[in-house]
């Protein structure tokens, strides 16, 4: 059993997350399709991609609809997630999965067996906002060298910001929208372990975006919001 809570809590749920995540999580599907259609725009058709923090694939499979010549490494600290994920892509786009692997981005060694080096894009969805600051502020640093230059670091993350309720509005919604699952019992088991184990660590997008330029990054952009979450993206100059 994973030791980090937030990812023992993915890990114990990765056979109800899409349903869940899909109908409660506001705006789920229009942050990932936002992603895939940053990656096309920046990239093209046939990036080399590295899904950090990929949970059941929803990511890469978006990625796949529009880019249809990526290749594609799973990353997730969740092994039953990695799992799900590499079924699904393999369904999806059978030979782009390059490579996989369940470790935790808190580890130091995560970054290394990512196959041959040099990434076209590293994209991370709802995921960097569970690292505490210092394993955030390395991760982006392994990021960064973990692309070629000129490649694009491309996070859906839930922001805070001052003089705001957005966290709390978006809450709400999230709240309202659970009676939309048909099955109870598996709602009332997602959101109970959720609330009990998943673990928040949240700053301003301008904080964020500090820390990706003293990792090296220009470029550093919002491109879609929609109340906390925002996908940001940021280019290793070439
Ligand atoms: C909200 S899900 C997002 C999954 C996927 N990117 C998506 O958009 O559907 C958060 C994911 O982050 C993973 N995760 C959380 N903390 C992690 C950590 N420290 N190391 C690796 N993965 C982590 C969880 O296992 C889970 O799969």
């Amino acid at each position: 059993m994973p030791e980090d809570s937030t990812i023992r809590c993915y890990d114990r749920h990765a056979a109800a997350y899409d349903l869940y995540q899909s109908t409660v999580v506001p705006e789920y599907e229009t942050a990932i399709e936002m992603t895939a259609m940053t990656l096309e725009h920046l990239l093209g058709k046939s990036p080399k991609v590295l899904d950090l923090g990929c949970g059941t694939g929803n990511a890469s499979a978006a990625i796949l609809k529009r880019s249809l010549g990526a290749k594609i490494f799973l990353l997730d600290g969740s092994a039953s997630m990695v799992e799900v994920a590499e079924k699904k892509i393999e369904a999806i786009s059978p030979g782009s999965v390059i490579g996989s692997k369940a470790c935790d981005l808190a580890a130091k060694c995560w970054d290394l067996d990512l196959g041959p080096s040099g990434y076209d894009a590293v994209v991370s969805t709802l995921v960097l906002e569970h690292l505490d600051f210092d394993s955030y502020k390395t991760a982006i640093e392994k990021c960064f060298n973990i692309l070629s230059p000129g490649g694009w670091l491309i996070a859906v993350e839930g922001y805070t910001e001052e003089e705001s309720d957005m966290i709390g509005w978006f809450e709400d919604i999230m709240s309202a929208k659970k009676a939309l699952i048909e099955d109870p019992d598996l709602c009332d088991f997602v959101s109970s372990l959720r609330s009990k184990e998943e673990v928040h660590y949240y700053t301003s997008k301008s904080q964020k975006a500090v820390w990706w330029r003293d990792a090296g990054f220009n470029r550093v952009h919002v491109v879609w919001q929609y109340l906390c979450i925002a996908l940001m993206a940021g280019q290793r100059p070439f």
